[in-house]
């Protein structure tokens, strides 16, 4: 069972730092808040109530089985909570081990975003005929996905492949184009429920199938989501990790902490941090609050990594302003052990020798914290007995309720994205998209300042 420690988000030597007072205060409010989510369960909560999803994955795991490599195209949303996934849970030299090492589960690879270098990259290494591609787009419109699904659609057509037998769509049950094209030639699809977002979307089939193909126990996965589910909505405040990670966050925020580092002192973990960066940065941010007053709210994400970011991070966080919230993710049981050899007859390495990484950076996480207490900085840490399918469930789980709590903290509507939009539509315009005109900037007159 994942544990979370607020210690040292208490301490009362935190200048300006939030009481337990200030949480019983808040308790009615979670309270409400809780039993909304339970009555009105979101998307993402009402997925754990059937095993229809789990299902639709196993039902197509024949059609997986001729393949070596599955490559995974989408982004944000819809390739954020795969990678994660996948990095957390398999080893991190995953697509290095033969397939004997692999128990003959797939290579997982993302195609996220539209860089050419990296596109080629990825697509130069693997064997094409045997690669499933995997195209992810709840909207069935996203320019980056659907020109990464162009080009592999190419490429699997320059090989003389039929496109059927090496696609699969994750996309809306009826909308967008990806659909239209699954309905007309007859493409193998997986369906996003409707009332599930991108960024809340991960255990859905669009993160299940890469994580199912790579050999990943996705129903222990649900099962951590669900127990996780089931206490955030059972228990006190003091009992309760998401009402917890919420309020304190929220608390802070009014005292003028608006950043939220995640730091892992574990690589596998810092991938969740990486997920939970566009969690909270896209759910939260908003400009309007739900009765529709300009607040302009949002707490910054920002993702870190011990031991290797106290070499690029921490003197900031311990001595630059008062405007950051820490949570450290912490693991007790490393995949791996490292005994660092006793090489050399030298004094000043003699702490080092004999000992392993594991305890020097389980150590590093200690001296880290205890430096921001005696800073003055808040933290709160999470720490997995061990990296698994039930553990990563249940963070997965605790973190959307989290900010599905904190989007009603906050009075915002965590479930939209207006700020995303003006963007694309400039870049339809600049693309040449019909419809879009109006939005090409090129047309605009504007005293440029270029050097
Ligand atoms: O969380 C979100 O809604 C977004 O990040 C989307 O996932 C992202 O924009 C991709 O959208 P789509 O899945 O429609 O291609």
């Amino acid at each position: 069972m994942l544990k979370f420690d607020f210690t040292n988000i208490f301490n009362s030597d935190i200048p300006n730092g939030i009481t337990k007072d200030e949480i019983e205060q808040n308790s009615s409010k979670i309270k409400n808040i809780l039993k909304d989510i339970n009555e009105n369960k979101p998307g993402f909560v009402e997925i754990l109530f059937t095993n229809k999803w789990l299902d639709s994955v196993f039902n197509i795991k024949n059609f997986l089985k001729d393949f070596d490599n599955f490559v995974i195209v989408g982004i944000g949303g819809s390739a954020l909570g795969n990678i994660a996934l996948q990095n957390t849970l398999k080893p991190l030299n995953w697509n290095f081990l033969s397939k004997e090492e692999r128990n003959g589960h797939l290579r997982i690879f993302v195609i996220d975003n539209v860089d050419p270098d990296y596109v080629a990259a990825i697509l130069d290494s693997i064997d094409i005929k045997r690669t499933i591609f995997n195209v992810i787009s709840k909207s069935g419109s996203t320019a980056e996905a659907m020109a990464n699904y162009l080009v592999v659609r190419g490429i699997i057509e320059t090989y003389g492949l039929n496109p059927k037998e090496h696609l699969i769509f994750t996309t809306d049950p009826k909308n967008g184009v990806l659909r239209k094209i699954a309905n007309e030639e007859n493409i193998k699809t997986l369906e996003i429920p409707e009332n599930v977002g991108g960024r809340f979307s991960v255990l859905t089939p669009v993160g299940l199938l890469s994580a199912f193909a790579a050999g990943i126990n996705i129903e222990k996965l649900y099962e951590g989501a669900r127990y996780a589910f089931e206490r955030t909505i059972k228990e006190d405040i003091w009992n309760n990790p998401s009402a917890l990670i919420a309020l304190t966050h929220y608390l802070y925020y009014q005292k003028g902490r608006n950043i939220s580092v995640m730091m892992a002192y574990s690589n596998k973990l810092y991938y969740l941090a990486d997920w939970y960066r566009q969690l909270w940065a896209e759910s939260l941010g908003k400009a309007y609050s739900k009765d529709n007053q300009k607040i302009n709210v949002g707490q910054t994400p920002v993702k870190a990594l011990g031991a290797t970011d106290q070499h690029s991070q921490i003197q900031l966080y311990n001595e630059g302003p008062d405007d950051k919230i820490i949570t450290f993710l912490k693991t007790e049981c490393f995949d791996r052990n490292i005994k660092i050899p006793q090489v050399h007859n030298e004094k000043s390495l003699n702490y080092l020798q004999g000992k392993t990484l594991s305890q020097l950076l389980n150590s590093e996480l200690i001296g880290t914290e205890s430096a921001l207490l005696k800073h003055g900085k808040p933290s709160l840490k999470v720490i997995f007995p061990k990296i698994d399918e039930f553990n990563v469930g249940q963070f997965i789980m605790y973190y959307e309720l989290a900010t599905a709590i904190a989007g009603e903290l906050f009075n915002i509507n965590p479930y939209d994205q207006p700020g995303v939009e003006l963007g694309k539509k400039i870049t339809y315009a600049l693309m040449g998209r019909p419809g879009f005109e109006e939005y090409n900037i090129g047309n605009q007159k504007q005293e440029r300042i270029e050097l």
